[in-house]
Protein backbone atom coordinates (compact mmCIF):
# COMPACT_ATOMS: atom_id res chain seq x y z
CA UNK A 1 0.00 0.00 0.00
CA UNK A 2 1.24 3.26 -0.54
CA UNK A 3 -0.06 6.98 -0.92
CA UNK A 4 -0.66 8.79 -3.94
CA UNK A 5 -0.37 12.81 -3.97
CA UNK A 6 -2.42 14.26 -7.38
CA UNK A 7 -1.20 17.67 -6.51
CA UNK A 8 -2.35 19.78 -9.24
CA UNK A 9 -6.23 18.46 -7.86
CA UNK A 10 -4.67 18.36 -3.81
CA UNK A 11 -6.54 15.10 -3.44
CA UNK A 12 -4.63 11.69 -1.90
CA UNK A 13 -5.43 8.49 -2.36
CA UNK A 14 -4.28 4.82 -1.07
CA UNK A 15 -3.20 2.16 -3.44
CA UNK A 16 -3.86 -1.04 -2.11
CA UNK A 17 -2.13 -4.49 -3.41
CA UNK A 18 -5.28 -5.05 -5.36
CA UNK A 19 -5.81 -2.04 -6.76
CA UNK A 20 -3.98 0.23 -9.64
CA UNK A 21 -3.27 3.37 -9.57
CA UNK A 22 -5.42 4.35 -12.30
CA UNK A 23 -8.10 2.80 -10.83
CA UNK A 24 -7.79 4.43 -7.44
CA UNK A 25 -7.19 7.96 -9.04
CA UNK A 26 -10.64 7.49 -11.36
CA UNK A 27 -12.53 6.82 -8.01
CA UNK A 28 -11.87 11.16 -7.19
CA UNK A 29 -10.93 12.27 -11.04
CA UNK A 30 -13.97 10.22 -13.02
CA UNK A 31 -12.09 12.00 -16.06
CA UNK A 32 -8.98 10.74 -15.93
CA UNK A 33 -7.74 9.40 -19.12
CA UNK A 34 -7.02 5.87 -20.16
CA UNK A 35 -7.37 3.29 -23.14
CA UNK A 36 -5.59 0.09 -22.81
CA UNK A 37 -5.38 -0.10 -19.37
CA UNK A 38 -2.75 -2.83 -19.79
CA UNK A 39 0.74 -1.01 -20.18
CA UNK A 40 1.18 -0.11 -23.84
CA UNK A 41 -0.56 2.36 -25.39
CA UNK A 42 0.85 5.55 -23.62
CA UNK A 43 -2.44 6.87 -22.97
CA UNK A 44 -2.66 7.09 -19.15
CA UNK A 45 1.22 8.77 -19.23
CA UNK A 46 1.15 11.17 -15.97
CA UNK A 47 4.31 13.15 -14.91
CA UNK A 48 5.95 12.32 -11.47
CA UNK A 49 6.59 15.05 -9.24
CA UNK A 50 7.75 13.38 -6.40
CA UNK A 51 8.78 9.62 -5.50
CA UNK A 52 10.28 6.66 -7.10
CA UNK A 53 8.09 5.07 -9.72
CA UNK A 54 7.92 0.96 -10.21
CA UNK A 55 7.37 1.24 -13.95
CA UNK A 56 5.49 -1.82 -15.37
CA UNK A 57 5.07 -0.48 -18.70
CA UNK A 58 6.07 -1.14 -22.22
CA UNK A 59 5.92 2.64 -23.36
CA UNK A 60 8.88 4.13 -21.98
CA UNK A 61 12.39 3.12 -22.93
CA UNK A 62 14.83 2.13 -20.42
CA UNK A 63 16.22 5.43 -20.05
CA UNK A 64 12.87 7.16 -19.88
CA UNK A 65 12.08 4.96 -17.10
CA UNK A 66 15.07 5.62 -15.67
CA UNK A 67 14.82 9.64 -15.53
CA UNK A 68 11.42 9.05 -13.13
CA UNK A 69 9.40 11.78 -13.99
CA UNK A 70 6.62 10.20 -16.15
CA UNK A 71 4.74 7.06 -15.45
CA UNK A 72 1.79 5.18 -17.04
CA UNK A 73 -0.52 4.52 -14.17
CA UNK A 74 -2.61 1.79 -15.05
CA UNK A 75 0.12 -0.90 -14.52
CA UNK A 76 3.28 1.50 -12.91
CA UNK A 77 3.29 1.20 -9.19
CA UNK A 78 5.29 3.01 -6.09
CA UNK A 79 9.00 2.47 -5.00
CA UNK A 80 8.29 4.89 -2.24
CA UNK A 81 6.09 5.12 0.12
CA UNK A 82 4.28 8.22 -1.35
CA UNK A 83 4.25 9.10 -4.98
CA UNK A 84 3.20 12.99 -6.06
CA UNK A 85 1.48 13.08 -9.66
CA UNK A 86 0.91 16.24 -11.56
CA UNK A 87 -3.01 14.93 -11.90
FE1 LIG B 1 -2.64 2.34 -22.04
FE2 LIG B 1 -2.07 3.04 -19.52
S1 LIG B 1 -3.99 3.11 -20.51
S2 LIG B 1 -0.67 2.56 -21.12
Amino acid sequence: TFVVELAASGIEVEVGPDTTILEAVRDRLPDVMSSCEDGYCGTCETPVLEGIPEHRDTVLTPSEQDANDTMMICVGRSRTRRLVLDL
